[in-house]
This record gives C-alpha cells, sequence and structure tokens, in this order.
C-alpha cells in the first residue's frame, strides 16, 4: 500500500486534532473543567465542516446537539412572528457556543445558526452534554455565564430599539400642527382606541386622529408597547403630570358616561385610584357592559377579598370565577408515555412493596417476641427482615443496616459497642482508605493516561489486544477497588482502540474488545484483594483467626490460579462466541488529541503514583515490621491530602451507603460467634450429613450454584453477607477454609445475563457508549463465564489442597 496514501490524511486529522486541542483548552464554556474530564470530552466531539450559508441549526426545530466554533464565523439569525426577514442577533468565532438552550429547555431552536463562510463545529450530542452538565458544576455555571450575557444583549438591543422608537415618535409628532400634536398626545392615556372612544373623545376630530395614530404605527386600534410609552413620556413632558392626570380622570368620565366600558376601565385601571377603579367596574358590570372575557377575568382576578366584597355584583362576578376555575382545573401535563411508565411502576412496585414491608414488620414483630426468650431467634427473624428490605430495595441499603445496628441494642442482642464495633475494626479502615485513594488516583489523571498510552501501544492481532485489555482490567484492580469504576476507567479507551483501528459499532471484533476489557476490569475482581470492596467484605466475615493469613499477597497466591484459568478460558470463549476477523492499521489520532488535552504528566501524577507504590509495599512488608497494612493505608490518605490529590469534595463523594453498610457487616460476625449461631448452623449440617463424607468439590460446587441463584434476587454485597453467614460455618464440616467459600462466591456472583444484575457491567455498557458490544452478545458470553468458572472452581482444587485450604 502506498505509504503517503496513508499518512496524508492522518497527518491533516492530526493537524486539526491539534487545533481542537488549543481550542477546548480555550473554549469558555469548558473553562471550568480539569484536564481529565476535558480529555475525556475530547473522545465525543466530532467535527461537521460548512460551507458558506449552510445551517447548523434552524429555528423552530427540535434541538439534539450543542456546537463549539471551531473555524469560521458563523451568525445568529431570529425570524420574527412576522414575514419580515430574519434579524442577524450575534456572531459567533472560534471558541464560541451555540445550541444549548434547545438542550437545556426542551423547546425548539429559538435562532438559525449558517455559516458566513466555509467553517467547522465540533458537535456534542445531547446525552454526553446532559451527562456533562450533571457531572461537573463548572459547565452549569459556565452555561449559565452565557446565558446572562445573551439575555444582557438581548435587553440592550429592546433598549436601542426603544430608544429608536422614541425619537422616530418625537420626529412625527413635531411634523404635526399643534392641535393634531395635542390630540395625538392625549390618546395615550388608551391602550387602545376604537373608533368609538376616538368620537367620544374628540367629536368630529376623531377620524383625523385615527389617521395620525395610523401614521404612529397603530394597527386596528393597538398600538405597539414601545410607541404608548413613548407618546406618555412626551405627554407627561409637554403637559406635566398633573394635567395628564386630570386629563385622564376627564376621559374616564367621557368615556364612562358613553358607555364606553371597557376602554374607560382599562383607562381607569392604569390612570384612577383603586376605589375609583372599583366602583366603576361595579358599574359597568351592573349596566350588562360588554367587556371581553380576558379583560374581566384579568379584573376579577386583580381584586383583592375586601374589594370583591365591597360590592355584590363584584362579589358575585368573583364566585362564579371561583367555580369556573375548580371545574376547568386543567390537568397536569403529564405525557401520555409518562403515564403509561407511572401506570406500570404502580403495578410493579406497589403491591410488592406493600407486601414485603408488611413482611419484614412481621418480622420485626416476631424478633422483638423472641428477644424475652431466644437471642439468637430474635438476630436470625431480624436478618430475614432486612432480607426482604434489600430485595426489595425500597430504602438505600444503609438505612437497613443501621436499622439492623438499632434493633440489635434495642432488643438486647448486642452491646452497643459490640453492635457497632466493625467501625472501629482495621478492616474498616482499610476499605476506607483504599477507597480515598482509588479517588484520588482517578482524579489525577494518572489511571486515564496510562489507558490512553496502552491504546497508543497495542499489539497488532485481535486475540493480543483481548489479553492486553484484560491484563489491564485485572492490574487495574491493584490501583482502583471498585470494579464499576475500573469499567469506567478502561472501557473508554477500548472504544478509542476499536474506533482507531475502524471497527463498526457491535462488530466480533468491537465486542470482543469491549467485553475482554470489561471481564478484566469487572467479573475478575477476585484476583487481588484490594480489587473490590466485596473482598474485604468477604474476608471481613470469616472468622479472625482464618482471616489472619490473608495478607494481599498470600490472597494473590491462592487465588491466581483460579484467575488464569478464567482469563484464558473467557478469552477462548470470546473468540469462539464473537468468531472476531482480523484487525487492520490503526490511526491515533483521537488518543493523541486525548493525550495533548491531559498534557505533560502532572506532579499530582508523579505523587500519586509514588504513593501507591508506597503503598502496595507497605502492606506487603508493613507487617513483618509490625505495621498494621490499615495504618499502611491511613498513612497513604494523609500523604495524598498532604499532597493535594486528595480534598473534602473528593471524600465527601466516596461511596458513604457502602462504607456505612460494611461498618455494621463488619460487626455481624463477632456477635454471630457470641450467640452460637454458628456452631449451631454447623452442627445442624454435620448432623444432617452424619456420617456420608461429602467430596469438598461438591460443595464448592453447591456453593456457587446457590450464589449464581441467589444472585438473581440479592444484590452483590447483600449475597456475600448472607451466604457468607450461612456457608461459612458449614466449611469445616467439609474440611474446607472458610475463605474457599469466600472466594467462591466472589467468582461467581459478577453475573450479567439480566443486564441490571451487575453494575459494573451496565457502567461497562454505557462507557463504551453502548457502542462496543450489544446485551445480546454479551449474555452468550455470560454463560460461557459461568462454566469456565466453574471448571475453574473445580481444577483449582487440588492446588488449594496444596496450600493447607482444603
Ligand atoms: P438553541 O435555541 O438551541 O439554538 C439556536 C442557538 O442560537 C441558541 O440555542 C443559542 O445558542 C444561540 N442564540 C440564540 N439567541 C441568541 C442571541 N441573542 N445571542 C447569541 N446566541 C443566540
Amino acid at each position: 500500500m502506498d505509504g503517503a496514501s496513508i499518512n496524508r490524511p492522518d497527518e491533516e486529522d492530526l493537524r486539526r486534532r491539534r487545533r481542537a486541542s488549543e481550542l477546548l483548552a480555550r473554549a469558555e464554556l469548558f473553562s471550568g473543567l480539569d484536564r481529565v474530564t476535558l480529555a475525556k470530552l475530547a473522545a465525543n466531539l466530532d467535527p461537521v465542516s460548512f460551507r458558506k450559508g449552510e445551517a447548523a441549526c434552524n429555528q423552530g426545530e427540535k434541538g439534539d446537539s450543542l456546537y463549539l466554533v471551531s473555524e469560521g464565523t458563523f451568525g445568529v439569525y431570529v425570524r420574527g412572528t412576522d414575514d419580515k426577514p430574519p434579524v442577524r442577533v450575534a456572531e459567533l468565532t472560534r471558541g464560541g457556543c451555540f445550541g444549548e438552550m434547545a438542550l437545556l429547555t426542551g423547546e425548539p431552536r429559538s435562532a438559525t445558526v449558517l455559516a458566513d463562510g466555509d467553517g467547522e463545529l465540533l458537535r456534542l450530542d445531547q446525552e454526553r452534554f446532559t451527562e456533562l452538565v450533571r457531572r461537573d458544576p463548572n459547565i452549569g455555571l459556565a452555561l449559565s455565564a452565557s446565558l446572562s450575557r445573551r439575555l444582557g444583549a438581548a435587553s440592550r438591543t429592546i433598549k436601542d430599539s426603544e430608544h429608536l422608537i422614541r425619537d422616530r415618535v418625537e420626529r412625527q409628532l413635531d411634523a404635526l400642527t399643534a392641535e393634531q400634536r395635542a390630540n395625538v398626545l392625549r390618546v395615550s392615556v388608551l391602550d387602545e382606541a376604537n373608533e368609538q372612544s376616538l368620537a367620544v373623545l374628540f367629536g368630529a376630530d376623531g377620524a383625523d386622529v385615527a389617521a395620525r395614530l395610523a401614521d404612529l404605527g397603530w394597527d386596528e386600534g393597538r398600538a405597539p408597547a414601545a410607541v404608548v410609552s413613548a407618546l406618555r413620556a412626551a405627554h407627561a413632558r409637554a403637559f406635566g403630570p398633573d394635567n395628564v392626570a386630570a386629563y385622564a380622570r376627564e376621559t374616564i368620565e367621557k368615556l364612562s358616561n358613553a358607555e364606553c366600558w371597557q376602554d374607560a376601565l382599562t383607562v381607569a385601571e392604569t390612570f384612577a385610584p383603586r376605589e375609583k377603579f372599583v366602583a366603576l367596574f361595579g358599574r359597568a358590570l351592573r349596566a350588562g357592559a360588554e367587556l371581553s372575557s380576558d379583560k374581566i377575568l384579568h379584573w376579577l382576578q386583580w381584586l383583592t377579598e375586601e374589594e370583591a366584597a365591597s360590592d355584590p355584583v363584584l362579589a358575585a362576578g368573583r364566585d362564579a370565577l371561583r367555580q369556573a376555575q375548580v371545574a376547568a382545573e386543567p390537568a397536569p401535563e403529564i405525557s401520555f408515555r409518562q403515564r403509561l411508565l407511572n401506570f406500570s411502576n404502580r403495578l410493579r412496585n406497589k403491591p410488592g412493596q406493600i407486601v414485603s414491608v408488611a413482611l419484614s414488620v412481621v418480622f420485626v414483630a416476631a424478633a422483638i417476641y423472641a428477644s424475652t426468650s431466644s437471642k439468637p431467634a430474635a438476630f436470625v427473624l431480624l436478618l430475614a427482615g432486612a432480607i426482604i428490605l434489600w430485595i426489595a430495595a425500597i430504602f438505600p441499603e444503609f438505612v437497613v443496616y443501621l436499622g439492623l445496628v438499632v434493633a440489635w441494642v434495642f432488643l438486647g442482642i448486642a452491646k452497643p459497642s459490640e453492635a457497632v464495633a466493625g467501625f472501629g475494626s482495621t478492616s474498616w479502615i482499610s476499605i476506607f482508605a483504599i477507597l480515598a485513594i482509588g479517588t484520588a488516583l482517578a482524579e489525577s489523571g494518572l489511571v486515564f493516561r496510562l489507558g490512553l498510552l496502552l491504546v497508543r501501544r497495542l499489539p497488532k492481532g485481535l486475540i493480543a489486544q483481548g489479553a492486553a485489555y484484560l491484563a489491564s482490567g485485572l492490574l487495574l484492580t491493584l490501583l482502583v477497588p471498585a470494579s464499576a469504576a475500573r469499567a469506567r476507567l478502561l472501557l473508554p479507551t477500548a472504544l478509542a482502540a476499536a474506533q482507531s483501528q475502524r471497527f463498526k459499532d457491535r462488530s466480533p471484533e468491537s465486542a470482543f474488545l469491549g467485553l475482554s476489557a470489561f471481564i478484566g476490569a469487572g467479573p475478575l475482581l477476585y484476583t487481588f484483594l484490594n480489587g473490590s470492596s466485596s473482598n474485604f467484605l468477604g474476608l471481613g466475615l470469616i472468622p479472625e483467626a482464618a482471616r489472619a493469613q490473608f495478607d494481599l499477597a498470600f490472597w494473590f497466591v491462592a487465588a491466581a490460579p483460579l484467575a488464569a484459568f478464567v482469563s484464558i478460558g473467557s478469552l477462548a470463549a470470546l473468540w469462539f462466541i464473537l468468531k472476531p476477523g482480523t484487525t487492520q492499521q490503526a490511526s491515533h489520532a483521537q488518543v493523541d488529541l486525548q493525550l495533548s488535552l491531559l498534557g505533560r504528566t502532572t506532579g499530582n501524577e508523579i505523587v500519586m503514583a509514588l504513593i501507591l507504590i508506597a503503598l502496595v509495599v507497605g502492606w506487603n512488608i508493613g507487617p513483618s515490621f509490625g505495621i498494621n497494612p490499615a495504618i499502611v493505608g491511613l498513612a497513604s490518605v494523609v500523604a495524598a491530602a498532604l499532597a493535594g490529590c486528595l480534598n473534602r469534595q473528593s471524600l465527601n463523594d466516596l461511596n458513604w451507603d457502602f462504607l456505612v453498610s460494611f461498618g455494621v457487616v463488619l460487626s455481624l460476625p463477632p456477635i454471630m460467634t457470641a450467640l452460637g449461631i454458628d456452631a449451631q448452623i454447623s452442627n445442624a449440617v454435620r448432623h444432617t450429613i452424619g456420617n456420608a463424607s461429602l467430596h469438598p468439590a461438591i460443595f464448592v460446587l453447591a456453593t456457587a450454584l446457590l450464589n449464581i441463584g441467589t444472585r438473581f434476587l440479592l444484590p452483590r454485597g447483600q449475597t456475600v453477607l448472607l451466604l457468607a453467614i450461612i456457608l461459612i460455618p458449614v466449611a469445616p464440616v467439609f474440611d474446607v477454609h472458610p475463605w474457599i467459600v469466600v472466594i467462591t462466591v466472589l467468582a461467581t456472583f459478577t453475573l450479567w445475563v439480566l443486564p441490571n444484575q451487575s453494575v459494573s457491567y451496565v457502567v461497562a455498557y454505557e462507557s463504551s457508549e453502548e457502542r462496543m458490544f450489544s446485551h445480546e452478545q454479551a449474555r452468550k458470553v455470560c454463560f460461557a463465564f459461568i462454566i469456565v468458572t466453574l471448571v475453574g472452581l473445580l481444577v483449582s482444587m487440588p492446588y488449594w489442597r496444596w496450600l493447607g485450604l482444603v
């Protein structure tokens, strides 16, 4: 292939990308964004070219994008309600943005935007825009600033045009005779000047006055508001305010005597004292005045209660109005779709929710009853009530957990210090430190940069690429302790890799890369202890003595063969199921733009990399020097904060729902042991199986299958909790170390047969902009993943036996 023909478009592309990068970094709208967010945003901007005179958007159309001018000049044109040609209200140059109004309000486009010459825009679609505004308050602020400036400019335009009208009115008045001018000025006390009123006020001169008014822009007896206010100002200047008021009183008198009620009342509304207006309104109604319904409504609403009560006619009018309003009370505007949704939600949720709340109340009542005779029974009943509430998902998780603590103490199941002991445990401190450091790492941009560098250095073959993404997901486990957060970081870079090779959306190649990245980032979370809060949760639930040997290193040693088997098996399954083709020459323009927006490696990134290395080393060698890993974790949090990589906001943004719940979970095992519940469970199982010797592998398989079933009912954390509570005491009966229960549950609980089953899957799907794989493709892979994992568990048994865990 001709090298130049490949390179030239790339170079052109690169040049454009560079300019786009400068533009984004300088654009006012994005001025509040940090460089990491900006670099992520860059992947979502599509350049669109325009020729002179072409429209980027048309007034009145529905809007679905925001635009940023990257080349050329664009004019904003607004068309009025009349047939006059559109007015050019603004000009947008490089860095300017438009199209935000329709996106924010849902109204049609407020203006037409045309290219003055050849130009280019960067287009951001509605979904990304909304996401950005939601995530970043700075964008909202920048948008309000831009809208306020536009409103200010529009107000100035209105003021300018009022000046112009005033000048024109005064010139026209100057051209009139003194008498004509006086008559025209007098008319300004009226909002409308119909022929009848003019005849009443000016007699035979009425027709002449009407002609003069038409010259001034009066149309069918109505004046433009700006002309009336110019005339009123001139009237006051020429005759003085007192004379204007006296003339207005005279006008009201004349018009009401001639039964021109509507005009009389309109003048009275502006110029007469309130009580005079109220009296006149009553007179008019009694006289059976023909008033427009708009005016009647307006005036009746304008009256106070006392004013209405002062005259029986007005009181009757108000009553009639109120009754009419009640009868015609418009139903709140709800779209048909919304109604349908509300209805189906009611059907789906209400009965279920009522039943679950009622059931859990029954369990709590039973627990209260049982607490006098048997504390363990009360404990189990409370837990059952909590599980029902978790399944129904009516309240946030932490509420149910905290409710448990309160109930334990009230029912005398645990002392207050025992019920909240988990919060003071080193496990809780460790997970807190891991979450905080994970946030600081993500915010520093280090992880995103590594992801982009990976795209730059991706191997050629697709299998190697899939393996690279899966491995990156796994390695990220060391840096980012939450699978959803890893998916969010990794999938956009996988998408960038797919785009740079021009893979079609949801093609087998694209799905292969995307799902490899997802499996590395999500389901393999058990590879490293700090890969997920669930790992800590599981570990926290096994007895203290059994837990001691599982530091970061031993956990990895024990989990590695299973993880390796599942990784290789999943890649093979992906290949077999998706049957991808081959790769093509990649273009790195987009990634280069993102890297250039990230800029040079910052101090924060370097500091965070160092802290991370120190943390991992500290975790592993600290204990041999008598330093607790939790304290190493806290030291790293302090270091990150002192270095300015972790601020109060990042701390507030931690997953406190989980942290609060986790504190309660950690309090559970000692309480259960004190109550003798775990001993009772294991005795019961021992009793049931009697002397039959069951193979440990059967126990492991049963655990896995039980877990897969439970995951269709309960969220991840609660599945681990429930199964660990029930199965950990049983494990010794089968000569299995409790950790094996934990790893089995962890290895089989990230399922995505139903998309909503796993948060990390949903995040992966969305972070790949729904472009890398379909749910259909993913579901097939999920079944294969389950089989591979089950086989992996069996294959790992001899190794675990060798480690002394079976
Ligand atoms: P939108 O209504 O979505 O589509 C047309 C866009 O033109 C609008 O958003 C604004 O971004 C822009 N626009 C409308 N009126 C003005 C104005 N007076 N000055 C500057 N820009 C405007």
